[in-house]
C-alpha cells in the first residue's frame, strides 16, 4: 500500500482504538469544544501541538504558520485569535517557537525566496529590533537560538497589540500569554525566562488602545 492510502488505514485503526477505550468518545467530542489553550506554533512537521503538550482531542485550539508569526494584517490568524478569545474564552495563549526553525534561519541569511520574502520580513524586523544583542553573539548557533527566542517574545508583543486580546484582558484578566520554545533534540518544552508583564508595561504607552477605559 502506498503511503497516501495508508493514512486511511491509520485513521480506521485510530477510530477503533478510541472506541475501544470509550464507546462515546466521538459523540462526546462532537457535542462541543471548550479548550483552555490557544497554541500558535510553527508549521514544522516535527512540532505537533497536541503531541508535545500531551493534550487530547478538544483540549487545544491550534494555529500554525511558518515560524509562528502573529501578523497584524493576516486575516487567518486574526480570525483564529478573535474566535479563541471572544467565543471559546480560552485562558492561555501560547506562542511556541522551536530551535532549528528553518524560517528563522532563512531570516538570518537574506536571499530572494520569492513569495516567502514578505513573510520572512517579520522575522527580519525582530532581528532589527534586537540587532545589538544578536550581533554581539559570536557563536552562530547561539545567535540562531537567540533569534528563535526573541521571535517568540516579539510575537507575544504582537498579541498584546490586538484589540480583542486587550478587551478580554481588561474584562477578565485573561488570556494570559506565554512564550515557549521547543527543543527538537531533546523533545522538551521550555518556558522562556522573561517577565512578559514587565516587558508589556514598558511598551504600554505605545500600544494600549485604552479599551480598559471604555
Ligand atoms: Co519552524
Amino acid at each position: 500500500m502506498d503511503e497516501y492510502r495508508q493514512i486511511f488505514e491509520n485513521n480506521k485503526a485510530w477510530v477503533q482504538s478510541k472506541l475501544a477505550n470509550d464507546e462515546h468518545f466521538f459523540s462526546k467530542l462532537a457535542s462541543d469544544q471548550k479548550p483552555h489553550f490557544l497554541y500558535i506554533g510553527c508549521s514544522d512537521s516535527r512540532v505537533p501541538a497536541n503531541v508535545i503538550m500531551g493534550l487530547d482531542e478538544g483540549e487545544v485550539f491550534v494555529h500554525r504558520n511558518i515560524a509562528n508569526l502573529v501578523v497584524a494584517t493576516d486575516n487567518n490568524i486574526n480570525a483564529v485569535i478573535q474566535y479563541a478569545v471572544e467565543y471559546l474564552e480560552i485562558k492561555h495563549i501560547i506562542v511556541c517557537g522551536h530551535y532549528g526553525c528553518g524560517g528563522v534561519k532563512a531570516a538570518l541569511h537574506p536571499t530572494d525566496m520569492g513569495q516567502l520574502n514578505s513573510w520572512l520580513q517579520g522575522l527580519r524586523d525582530v532581528y532589527r529590533i534586537h540587532q545589538q544583542e544578536l550581533d554581539g553573539i559570536s557563536d552562530a548557533h547561539h545567535k540562531f537560538d537567540r533569534l528563535v527566542e526573541l521571535n517568540v517574545i516579539e510575537q507575544c508583543v504582537n498579541l498584546v497589540k490586538i484589540d480583542h486580546v486587550q478587551r478580554k484582558w481588561y474584562q477578565t484578566g485573561f488570556p494570559q500569554l506565554h512564550a515557549w520554545v521547543y527543543d527538537l533534540h531533546k523533545g522538551l518544552l521550555k518556558e522562556l525566562d522573561i517577565d512578559l508583564g514587565a516587558y508589556f508595561s514598558s511598551i504600554r504607552s505605545i500600544y494600549d488602545l485604552k479599551i480598559g477605559e471604555e
